[in-house]
């Protein structure tokens, strides 16, 4: 399942990028119609302009998915672009633990509803 590989590969991005280690945390959460899933650690994080930046990239930075996936998996922002396919949203920010955060809010559809 696509979303599953996406998570799988903001947990290696937290491996990949903090290489003297780090604690990940993954939590998901429900409120109403959505769900949140959260992938944060407590590494060396991102400036503010770097979160920034990986916020706000326009769609044509997506650039050539099969040089992402052979070096690192696949990228911030093709994730972005898989979660926004599935009408959910992305954003990048500081986590809590001091370090990088990558929260994906998904909707939910209920039978019956
Ligand atoms: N967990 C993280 N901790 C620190 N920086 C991160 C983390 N995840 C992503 N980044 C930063 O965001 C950039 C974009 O991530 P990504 O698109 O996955 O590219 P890649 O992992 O191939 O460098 C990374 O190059 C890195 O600078
Ligand atoms: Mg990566």
């Amino acid at each position: 399942m696509v979303i599953k590989r996406a998570i799988g590969n903001l947990i290696q991005n937290c491996i990949n990028h903090n290489e003297q280690g780090c604690k990940i945390y993954v939590s998901v959460s429900a409120e109403n119609s959505s769900c949140t899933i959260t992938v944060a650690d407590d590494g060396i994080g991102a400036t503010n302009e770097q979160i920034e930046k990986l916020n706000n990239a326009p769609h044509y930075m997506v650039c050539d998915v099969n040089v992402t996936e052979q070096r690192h998996g696949l990228g911030l922002l093709i994730v972005k672009q898989i979660i926004e396919a599935h009408g959910g949203g992305l954003a990048i920010e500081h986590s809590s633990y001091n370090g990088f955060c990558v929260k994906i809010t998904l909707p939910m559809y209920m039978a019956g509803q």
